[in-house]
């Protein structure tokens, strides 16, 4: 019996010999589709090859895709557990053309591959095929030999497919198998098709038309096909089942589940095993694509599902959570075929864990909250929309949870109610942030998000991606269109964008629609709806457009190098000055980070050198850079630095980096930098490149900011260094090595010339040429010898020694010497020694000190010293001490 791995295996041989490209499953996250909430067919990531705006580099292709439909549309999620073929996951095999072969080719190739490859009996298939397809039932008649009435002529749009109200569309053709009699039901078109007797296992579309958003419609340039087909569906057929989960794959889950649950796999718990496999399947391949659990948009979906197979878990009498356990027989069963589920199976389980463990403490008090209620509820009645809401909002209960558990006893929820309770909420939530002194403007952001929801965040994992345009606001009024000049901001579903938050700047790029092209200068976010800054540079936007949005990707790769740099260097700080460090902000920008912390004094050069070492370090480590969501007390435990000044909701983003012990497994202790981040980081630590400080200041009173730079800036920043040193090597004429050295002995030397240069000039006054003129030689006053100088590039230190110089020049008299040292003068008198009886120093010193700005002045008779600021004084200065040597000498 061929297993489902067999039979996705013989599809894609089966298309690869007939020169099919293998491509790899698209992520369940639909990057080019703004309005899927998941990929629920294969020709999700070919949808722009039918239009022919993409060109693959191949015309056919093969693919086993997995699709999830759990949300919006397509949404199985409430029939998942009671009935045979409904899934929340499962995946399609399908063939592709791309205006390479039509039906003539699709239609042979299906019938070869269901009668030979996988050997049914072609008595037992039938087809339909769009009423006015003459072509396709002629085909059929001729290649596969079928007669008239096993060809069934469908006017609805059961045989005309399209991917949605817009899209590649075109007629289509089902297979179908007869189960024979003894199955109730019958074909298709008939009133008993909803039996089980005829099953479709594969439809063939023949895309020939493109739809658009105002009902009109063209024929597309080529013709081609895309074709889908159930695994889960031919793997029951071909392994004689009835019944999907009677298939080996989802039987091996069901009874991992059992073994887990030590629960009978086929006693009156087989629903619950039913849901388990499912959602199992779903809400790990969710994950393992970058879905976390959340209360917005898909990861509320994923919560949904996650919740509903943890209730039916709880039915089965577990106490401790089980669905993590069950992810190794998952990663057994599929990991061959889709290899990312191996490498997030750490992330699978532990956001499995964590989600379950955290829903069981109030799983039991809201389930008798439930009890209480539907007590009062009357048989084949509702629970009241209130009691509904409360369970939401208050145990974490998704309405389609309580749906499911009311389901089992036959009732029903007043959703009505439940909505209104929801709208009652969110109005006082507003109120309440009314009040809070916002300004008006930002009122419009609230009108948006209670209308469209807030925006799916699709940027941790891709930098482009295709929203659909919700709202646009100019001059704080909403706007149907805007034209090419204007200044807007726009809201789509989902953005690739980064909007500022936690010191990362906002994302900038671009954003065309078939009409029109925008600047995004700007990206920030309000009440969880992301508004991007927009200049209209071609065209026209209009609201309900799709936008294909490009993040710039040079400049958020270095926004992204920084904002990791910046965890590396928090840690390395903490390390190396002590566990006071702690955030106080910081700026994650392209051209540079800064980082600002607690630490009253500046950091020494060694410790300096010893973070940046350590960061570089940790760096060339090149460890994964993991990320993962949990409760916030949690991620404390586990030691997370908590962000400066944010506000944690329910569960919050933990990022971890850098390896202890060089293993690559977990964070118990080995992990170097955990925090609490909502940023873009690198994917490994390596992709930083080099880190560099640029200084280290004062930023407020007890902190302390860092400038560093990452990457290329950098680089360019270390060699602009070494080419500057370069030329002061060159100008000194030594290696770069022997710069210091050379300083250093260069400064020495500049010492000692700057002392022999004030000798020297001592010398000079003493030889009297450093005066000015005549006044160098003594004069006679009253018959004493009296010598003034007024001297410039002497120190008032240098006066004494001078004096005693000029006393033993002249003999006996009295000497004045008055220095301008620069801004201040210098003022020294001496007497000789047989003069002081009748003169003295001092009295000169303080009468030419008064004529020079200054007071005072002492010493002793033979010599003192004075000071003032006024060299301008320096004439009238020596006309008072000669009239002291006048009036002393004669006294
Ligand atoms: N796209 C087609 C389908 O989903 C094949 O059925």
């Amino acid at each position: 019996m061929p297993t489902l791995n067999d039979i996705r295996a013989t599809f894609l041989d089966f298309f690869e010999r007939n020169d099919h490209t293998i491509v790899d499953s698209s992520p369940l996250v639909p990057r080019n589709d703004p309005t899927l909430m998941f990929t629920n067919s294969g020709m999700v990531q070919f949808k722009n090859c039918f239009t022919g705006i993409e060109h693959p580099g191949y015309t056919r292709a093969a693919t086993s895709q997995k699709c999830v439909r759990a949300g919006g549309k397509h949404n199985d999620l409430d029939n998942v557990g009671y009935t045979a073929r409904h899934h929340t996951f499962f995946e399609m095999l399908g063939n592709f053309s791309f205006g390479d072969y039509f039906k003539e080719q699709a239609i042979p190739y299906a019938w070869d591959l269901l009668t030979r490859d996988f050997g049914l009996d072609a008595s037992k298939l039938l087809v339909t095929v769009y009423h006015t397809d003459d072509e396709a039932a002629a085909i059929w008649k001729k290649y596969a030999g079928l007669p008239d009435e096993r060809i069934i002529r469908i006017a609805t749009d059961d045989n005309f497919w399209s991917m949605g109200a817009t899209g590649p569309c075109g007629p289509c053709t089902e297979i179908f198998y007869d189960h024979g009699p003894g199955i109730w039901g019958g074909p298709p078109g008939s009133a008993e098709e909803d039996g089980d007797r005829f099953i479709e296992i594969w439809n063939l579309v023949f895309m020939q038309y493109e739809r658009f958003a105002d009902g009109t419609q063209r024929d597309l340039d080529m013709q081609s096909i895309d074709t889908g087909m159930g695994l889960e569906r031919i793997g029951a057929l071909l392994q004689g089942k009835h019944d999907n989960y009677d298939t080996d794959l989802m039987r091996h889950l069901i009874e991992a589940s059992a073994h887990a649950t030590s629960a009978d796999p086929d006693g009156p718990g087989k629903v619950h095993h039913r849901v388990i496999a499912d959602h199992l399947r779903s809400t790990s391949f969710l994950i393992a694509d970058g879905v976390m659990p959340s209360n917005e948009g898909r990861g509320y979906v994923l919560r949904r599902i996650m919740r509903r197979a943890m209730r039916h878990a709880h039915m089965l009498g577990t106490k401790d959570p089980v669905m993590h356990r069950l992810v190794p027989a998952l990663v057994t069963q599929m990991g061959q075929a889709f290899p990312e589920l191996g490498r997030a199976q750490p992330l699978i389980e532990e956001t499995l864990k964590i989600e379950e463990t955290r829903f069981k403490q109030t799983l039991d008090r809201g389930l008798r909250l439930l009890d209480e209620e539907l007590g009062r509820v009357p048989e084949g009645g509702a629970l009241p929309g209130q009691a509904a809401f409360k369970l939401y909002d208050t145990y974490g209960f998704p309405l389609d949870l309580t749906q499911d558990a009311l389901r089992e006893r036959g009732l029903t929820v007043d959703t009505d109610g439940f909505e209104a309770a929801m709208a009652e909420q969110k109005a006082k939530a507003r109120a309440a942030w009314a009040g809070s002194g916002e300004t008006a403007d930002q009122a419009v952001w609230f009108d948006i998000a209670d209308e469209t929801g807030a925006t799916d965040f699709l940027g941790y994992d891709t930098e482009t991606a295709e929203g659909e345009i919700a709202a646009i606001v100019e001059e704080n009024a909403r706007a149907k269109s805007v034209e090419k000049g204007a200044t807007c901001q726009i809201v789509l579903n989902q953005t690739p964008f980064y909007a500022e938050a936690g010191g990362q700047v906002g994302d900038t790029g671009t954003l065309v629609t078939n009409t029109g092209h925008a600047r995004i200068t700007d990206t920030k976010k309000v009440a969880g709806v992301f508004i991007h800054f927009a200049e209209v540079t071609e065209g026209g936007i209009t609201r309900g457009q799709a936008a294909r949005l490009r993040v710039d990707h040079d400049r958020r790769s270095t926004i992204r190098a920084n904002h990791s740099a910046t965890h590396l260097l928090h840690e390395a700080l903490r390390r190396a000055l002590g566990p006071h460090v702690a955030q106080r902000g910081s700026l994650n920008a392209p051209d540079r980070l800064r980082f600002d912390f607690s630490h009253a004094k500046p950091l020494s050069a060694e410790e300096m050198s010893r973070v940046e070492g350590e960061v570089n370090a940790f760096i060339r480590q090149n460890a994964p850079v993991e990320t993962r969501i949990m409760a916030p007390d949690d991620a404390r435990a586990l030691g997370a630095q908590a962000l400066f000044g944010e506000k944690y909701g329910d569960e919050v983003r933990v990022v971890s980096m850098g390896k202890m012990d060089g293993s690559d497994k977990g964070t118990d202790g080995r992990t170097y930098s955990i925090e609490l981040c909502g940023g873009t980081h690198v994917r490994r630590t390596g992709d930083i490149g080099v880190f560099t400080v640029l200084g280290d200041t004062a930023s407020s009173a007890g902190v302390r900011r860092i400038e560093a730079l990452t990457g290329a800036a950098a680089f360019e920043y270390l060699s602009d260094r070494t080419a500057r040193l370069g030329v002061v090597a060159s100008e000194l004429r030594t290696r770069s090595e022997d710069v210091p050295a050379r300083v250093k002995s260069l400064l020495d030397e500049r010492r000692d010339l700057a002392n022999e240069v004030a000798q020297l000039r001592r010398d000079l006054a003493m030889a009297g040429s450093a005066g000015e003129g005549d006044a160098a030689a003594p004069r006679e006053i009253d018959g004493v010898r009296f010598l003034s100088q007024v001297l410039s590039g002497v120190q008032g230190r240098d006066l004494p020694p001078l004096i005693d110089k000029m006393k033993a020049r002249i003999g006996s008299g009295a000497i004045l010497l008055i220095a301008d040292t620069g801004g201040k003068v210098a003022v020294a008198a001496g007497v000789t020694d047989d003069l002081t009886t009748r003169l003295s120093a001092v009295d000169l010193v303080r009468a030419a000190v008064a004529e020079l700005g200054g007071k005072g002045g002492g010493g002793r008779p033979d010599m003192a010293q004075g000071g003032g600021n006024d060299i301008g004084g320096a004439d009238a200065a020596i006309a008072a001490a000669e009239a002291v040597l006048t009036s002393e000498k004669t006294s």
